[in-house]
């Protein structure tokens, strides 16, 4: 029987991330809480993240699955201007206190799976 603590979940196919592009979307269940999470591709690396900015709990999509600034160069939260790094999540600048809560994910047959772990599992429907 499969860890449920570490269990690979189907997302997307790797063809919808694209570099510096549109992220995928997804919900998953973080310490007991419903949160969306995204996905995107960036120097050729799938990344995922809760979408909660460490600033202020909200959304970084200043249009829906646009989290990336015009550059492709960082995550950008829309409501102050906090700047992540694409591939770990790290503050860069702005008002951020911390960085995003990274998910694994990883890519096989051409599908990106995103994983589950002890604080982070599945939506109970
Ligand atoms: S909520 Fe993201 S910068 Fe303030």
């Amino acid at each position: 029987m499969p860890d449920p603590a570490n269990t690979a979940i189907p997302l997307c196919r790797a063809s919808e991330l694209v570099d510096g592009g549109q992220a995928v979307p997804f919900d998953v269940n973080y310490a007991g809480q419903t949160c969306r999470a995204f996905a995107i591709r960036y120097e050729g690396q799938a990344h995922a993240y809760l979408n909660r900015c460490s600033h202020v709990a909200m959304e970084l999509d200043w249009q829906p699955n646009r989290v990336f600034d015009d550059s492709g160069q960082w995550l950008l939260c829309a409501s102050h201007g906090a700047a992540y790094q694409p591939a770990t999540g790290e503050c860069s600048g702005g008002p951020c206190r911390g960085g995003l809560v990274k998910i694994g994910l990883s890519e096989r047959d051409g599908l990106v799976f995103w994983h589950s772990s002890y604080k982070l599992k599945t939506i109970e429907f």
